[in-house]
C-alpha cells in the first residue's frame, strides 16, 4: 500500500510513523511534512489547505490511501474533491466538516436531535445585535466565533465588559478574521474536559482510547492557551459507567442525526466533552484528531492502522480490529521560547539522537526543519516527548527522563501534564 498523509504536525509524525510500521505499506509521503517526518517518509512542499494542489499531487503520484491530518483541508473539501475521482481517503465531506468549521452549524444540529450540550442564547452576525443579548445572559459566559480561529475564537467573559471587548475585536475590528464575523453566546458548563474520539467509516464505529489535553501554557493551568501542551490517556479517565453513558447519549445520537441529516461522515470525529454534575454534555467536534491527543492515542495503539484505515476509505470498517495496549500513555510538548507568543526559530535541537530506542518513548517532531544532518526549530510546537506505560506514573516518568535528555535554546514545557486528573477544572483549563 502506497499511503498519502496530509499534513505537517505532531499529528502527522505519529500517523506517519504508525502506518510505516505496518507490513502493507510500501511507501508513505507527506504533504508538508517537517523535519522528522522527513526522515520517515517522503515530504512535498504541498500547502496542506491548497486542495487544488493536493488533487494535482495526488493525480501524479496515485497513492492507493490518503490519510488527512489537520481540519483546513477538509472545510476546503478535499474529501468531496477525492471522492469524486473515486479516489480513497480517509476524512469528512467539506458539509460534514461543518461539523468543526461552524460552532453555530454545529449547535443547531445537537440541538436539534436532543444531545446534551450547553444552552445557546443566540447566534447573531450583527455586533449591535450580541451587544444587546447580552442583557439577557448569566454570568459568567461563553463566547464563540463561528469559524475556524486557531484556538482564539472561545472566550470565558465574566462580564459585559470583557463581553463587549471580545465582541468588538472579533465583529467590529475583524482581528479573528472571516471565522470571527458570526458569534453565538452560550451557557458556561463546570466540570472535566475530556476528549473522546471515534473512528467512523459513516456505519461502523469504534472509538479511541480516552484522552485529556491542557491547553494553558504553564503549570498549574495558567497563562494563555496554546495549541496544546500535552496530553495524556489512561482508561481511568472514563469509567465503564461514563462510557456507556456518553456512548448512548452522545455518539450513537450523533452518528444517527448526521445519516438523518443526510450528513455522510466518515473518518475520525472528535468530541470534546464537559463531565458536567448533569452528565456529560458536548463542548464541540472536531473532524479530526486532536494534536497532541493523536500522539498519546497512537502510541496506545495496537493494530494494524493501515488496514483499518484502508477499511474506513472503503466503507468497511471493522471495530473488533482496534487492539489497544493497556495501561496509559502521555505525550509532552516541548516549545519554542515565547510560545504561544512571540517565539524565534532556527534553533539547533541536541539530544535526540540520544532518546532513540528509549523503552517505550517516541518523539513525535512538529515545528522543525531538517539541515543537513541536524534538526533546528520552525514552530511554535517543536516536539511531543510520547510514552506508553503500564500506568500513568510509568508513562510520565518516562517521557519527562527523555524530554530532559533534550534542549534548544528558549525550549520549555510544563511539568505538570496528566498530574491533575480528577481535580474539578476551570473552563479553558
Ligand atoms: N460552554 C462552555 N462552558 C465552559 N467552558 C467552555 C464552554 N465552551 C468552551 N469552553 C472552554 O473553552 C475551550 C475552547 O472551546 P472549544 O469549543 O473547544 O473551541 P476551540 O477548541 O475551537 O477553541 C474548551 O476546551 C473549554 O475549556
Ligand atoms: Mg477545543
Amino acid at each position: 500500500m502506497k499511503i498519502l498523509v496530509i499534513g505537517g504536525g505532531g499529528r502527522e509524525h505519529a500517523l506517519v510513523w504508525k502506518l510505516k510500521q505496518s507490513a502493507r505499506v510500501e511507501k508513505i509521503w507527506c504533504t508538508p511534512g517537517n523535519g522528522g517526518i522527513a526522515g520517515d517518509a517522503e515530504c512535498f512542499a504541498v500547502d496542506a489547505g491548497d486542495v487544488a494542489a493536493l488533487v494535482a499531487l495526488a493525480e501524479r503520484i496515485a497513492p492507493d490511501l490518503t490519510v488527512v491530518g489537520p481540519e483546513l483541508p477538509l472545510v476546503n473539501g478535499i474529501s468531496d474533491a477525492f471522492a469524486q475521482r473515486k479516489w480513497p481517503i480517509v476524512g469528512p465531506s467539506r458539509k460534514a466538516a461543518q461539523l468543526e468549521g461552524s460552532k453555530i452549524f454545529s449547535k443547531e444540529f445537537l440541538l436539534r436531535h436532543n444531545i446534551p450540550t450547553a444552552k445557546m442564547y443566540g447566534a447573531y452576525d450583527s455586533a449591535s445585535d450580541a451587544y444587546a443579548a447580552l442583557d439577557g445572559v448569566d454570568w459568567p459566559l461563553v463566547i464563540k466565533a463561528d469559524g475556524l480561529c486557531a484556538g482564539k475564537g472561545v472566550v470565558l467573559a465574566q462580564n459585559a465588559a470583557e463581553a463587549r471587548q471580545f465582541l468588538k475585536s472579533a465583529m467590529e475590528k475583524n482581528e479573528l478574521g472571516p471565522g470571527g464575523r458570526r458569534v453565538m453566546l452560550e451557557e458556561t458548563l463546570e466540570g472535566d474536559e475530556l476528549s473522546f474520539i471515534i473512528l467512523t467509516d459513516g456505519e461502523r464505529y469504534a472509538p479511541m482510547v480516552p484522552t485529556r489535553d491542557h491547553k494553558r501554557v504553564f503549570d498549574g493551568n495558567r497563562g494563555p492557551n496554546t495549541g496544546g501542551m500535552g496530553a495524556y490517556s489512561s482508561d481511568e479517565l472514563l469509567p465503564a459507567g461514563l462510557r456507556d453513558t456518553v456512548i448512548s447519549t452522545i455518539v450513537e445520537p450523533t452518528l444517527k442525526g448526521l445519516a438523518a441529516d443526510g450528513i455522510g461522515y466518515q473518518g475520525f470525529l472528535y468530541v470534546g466533552l464537559m463531565l458536567t454534575k448533569e452528565g456529560p454534555k458536548v463542548l464541540e467536534f472536531n473532524c479530526r484528531l486532536g494534536d497532541p491527543e493523536a500522539q498519546a492515542i497512537v502510541a496506545r495503539m495496537d493494530f494494524d492502522l493501515s488496514e483499518v484505515l484502508a477499511d474506513v476509505a472503503a466503507a468497511r470498517l471493522d471495530p473488533a480490529k482496534l487492539r489497544w495496549k493497556a495501561g496509559a500513555s502521555v505525550c509532552l510538548v516541548l516549545a519554542s521560547g515565547g510560545y504561544p507568543g512571540k517565539f524565534e526559530v532556527g534553533k539547533r535541537i541536541e539530544g535526540l539522537t540520544t532518546t532513540i530506542g528509549d523503552n517505550g518513548v517516541e518523539v513525535f517532531q512538529a515545528g522543525t526543519k531538517r539541515e543537513g544532518d541536524s534538526i533546528h526549530t520552525s514552530g511554535g510546537r517543536v516536539l511531543g516527548v510520547t510514552a506508553a506505560g503500564h500506568s500513568l506514573e510509568a508513562a510520565l516518568t518516562l517521557a519527562y527522563q527523555a524530554a530532559q535528555k533534550i534542549h534548544f535554546e528558549g525550549m520549555h514545557y510544563r511539568k505538570d501534564i496528566g498530574a491533575h486528573s480528577g481535580r474539578l477544572k476551570a473552563a479553558g483549563d
